[in-house]
């Protein structure tokens, strides 16, 4: 029986691992400079908790979540998303009591039940923060150019940012009637989700990807046009902020986001280079969430990065190296063999990358050295353990030469 990966999960070999772990690190490092600390959530939340945040009208909600019902019959689901159980956890925690603003950033998996293609996965890894307690749109603003840092730092620089402002509970039901007015007419001539989106979410047409619609609904209403003066001055403050930052963006009134949670400031940053799937990183605010989970008003902003998109975006930059070891230790017989593992703890303490020939034929050995990478071979047999020294060479350069066994250490770590 031949088994496999389920349909839409996939396993991360390497080389490929390395873009993972530069994205993680560089993630780490750069959230760390703006007084981000990490949390680690569940991956499994009470569904609740993604229904009343994210919506039940939403294609997450409705089609995508894997809920089941564990073996105490509580309906629980694998998260979809990070920001619902940070701020299940934030309340929880009551980390509404400490000073604000709190920030945080989370790494892991994802799930969703969406169709399997090219950058979309059932299981997929996000790296997000989250941050409550201000509602100023300095915040948006360093949030978006921690993002630009952050996305800077992996090596990435040619990416769209996209903002938007969706408005607050008291501009967005005056949008949503301009908009149901525009389309009203016309809404039996939309594909069916609209249809039924026309009652449910109305929002959710401006982002549909279906060609008659996009064509439809050409000429409709823009959210920018309906915003109140509060959500207004915010968002030409934070537009300003950007501008000072030297944060580019361009402004995308169709940009609703497919979580209902947002107020005021949605972002995403897109890539020309991964087809169907550009989405790499979005985000947004989400001021009425800390309420909806019985905490205190609590303003809120956040935003997620796809991993698997990154690492594709940086895969096509220039393809994965291995690591390769400096050096390569060839053994011959069972007293070479102990004493190249103990030269290999040696080095390795000294900081350089060793790699031991696990006692086959010489000539294997040094084929499985080149084969890696190495930068140097030192070969170890009985001859060199009685005579109290090594050979070595340098597989790159091609010259060769002895060093006793006891200058082992200072040799490579000079060389
Ligand atoms: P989202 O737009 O649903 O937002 O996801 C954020 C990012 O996750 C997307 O831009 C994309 O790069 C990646 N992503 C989403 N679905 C998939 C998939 N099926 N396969 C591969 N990558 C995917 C959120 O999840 C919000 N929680 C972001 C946020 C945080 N808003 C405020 N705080």
């Amino acid at each position: 029986m031949k088994y496999s990966a389920p349909k839409g999960f996939q396993d991360i070999l390497p080389p490929e691992i390395s873009f993972w772990q530069r994205i993680e690190d560089s993630a780490r490092a750069v959230f760390a400079k703006y007084g981000f600390h990490e949390i680690r959530l569940p991956i499994i939340e009470s569904t609740d908790v993604f229904v009343r945040s994210i919506g039940e009208i939403t294609d997450i909600v409705e089609k995508e979540m894997y809920t089941f019902r564990d073996k105490g019959d509580r309906s629980v689901t694998l998260r979809p998303e990070g920001t619902a159980g940070a701020v299940r956890c934030f309340v929880e925690h009551g980390l509404h009591n400490l000073p604000s603003p709190q920030k945080f950033y989370y790494a892991g998996p994802m799930f969703r039940y969406e169709r399997p293609q090219k950058g979309r996965f059932r299981q997929f890894y996000q790296i997000g923060v989250e941050a409550f307690g201000v509602a100023q749109p300095t915040l948006d603003a360093e949030i978006i150019a921690m993002l630009n840092d952050f996305l800077n730092a992996i090596g990435l620089t040619n990416l769209n940012f996209e903002l938007n402002s969706i408005g607050c509970d008291a501009c967005r039901p005056v949008y949503k009637e301009a908009l149901q007015l525009f389309l009203k007419d016309k809404i039996t001539e939309f594909c069916p989700d609209c249809n039924r989106r026309y009652s449910t979410n109305i929002l959710r047409i401006l982002d549909c990807k279906v060609e008659k619609c996009v064509e439809l609904r050409g000429g409709a209403p823009a959210v920018s046009g309906h915003l109140c003066e509060h959500c207004r001055i915010h968002f030409d403050e934070l537009t300003a902020l950007l501008e000072a930052l030297d944060v580019p963006f361009s402004l995308n009134a169709n940009l609703v986001r497919g979580l209902d949670y947002y107020t005021k400031t949605t972002f995403e940053v897109t890539s020309e280079h991964l087809g169907a799937q550009k989405a790499v990183a979005a985000g947004g605010r989400y001021d009425k969430l800390v309420k909806v989970f019985g905490g205190p008003d609590t303003p809120a902003i956040g935003f997620a990065v796809g991993v698997e998109r990154l690492a594709a975006l940086l895969q096509e930059a220039s393809p994965a190296e291995q690591v390769a070891p400096k050096v390569f230790i060839a053994t011959l017989g069972k007293q070479a063999d102990t004493e190249g593992l103990r030269i290999a703890k040696a080095l390795r303490n000294n900081g350089l990358c060793t790699e031991p020939g696990y006692g086959a034929s010489l000539k294997s050995q040094l084929r499985r050295a080149d084969r890696i990478g190495a930068e140097y071979a030192l070969i170890i047999g009985e001859n060199e353990l009685s005579s109290g020294t090594a050979q070595w060479k340098n597989l790159k350069q091609g010259t060769q030469g002895e060093v006793a066994l006891k200058e082992v250490q200072s040799f490579f770590t000079k060389s």
